[in-house]
């Protein structure tokens, strides 16, 4: 699910969001980027790593 990228890949600067952190919230159950950040404790801020967790969701499972 990984991609092969590394998993203390900060994806979310304004949370400090790894790309473990937002695969470890979908493999959780979040089906949106609303649900993995709850699930991470933050929220959007600019929104600049959406496009990312994004095609993390969409990725196959
Ligand atoms: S980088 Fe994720 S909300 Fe800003």
């Amino acid at each position: 699910m990984l991609g092969g990228m590394a998993p203390d890949e900060i994806i979310c600067d304004c949370n400090r969001l790894t790309r473990g952190d937002i695969a470890a919230a979908i493999a959780a159950g979040a089906r949106r980027p609303t649900e993995v950040y709850a699930r991470c404790g933050c929220a959007a801020q600019c929104g600049r790593c959406l496009d990312v967790i994004r095609a993390m969701l969409a990725a196959p499972r």
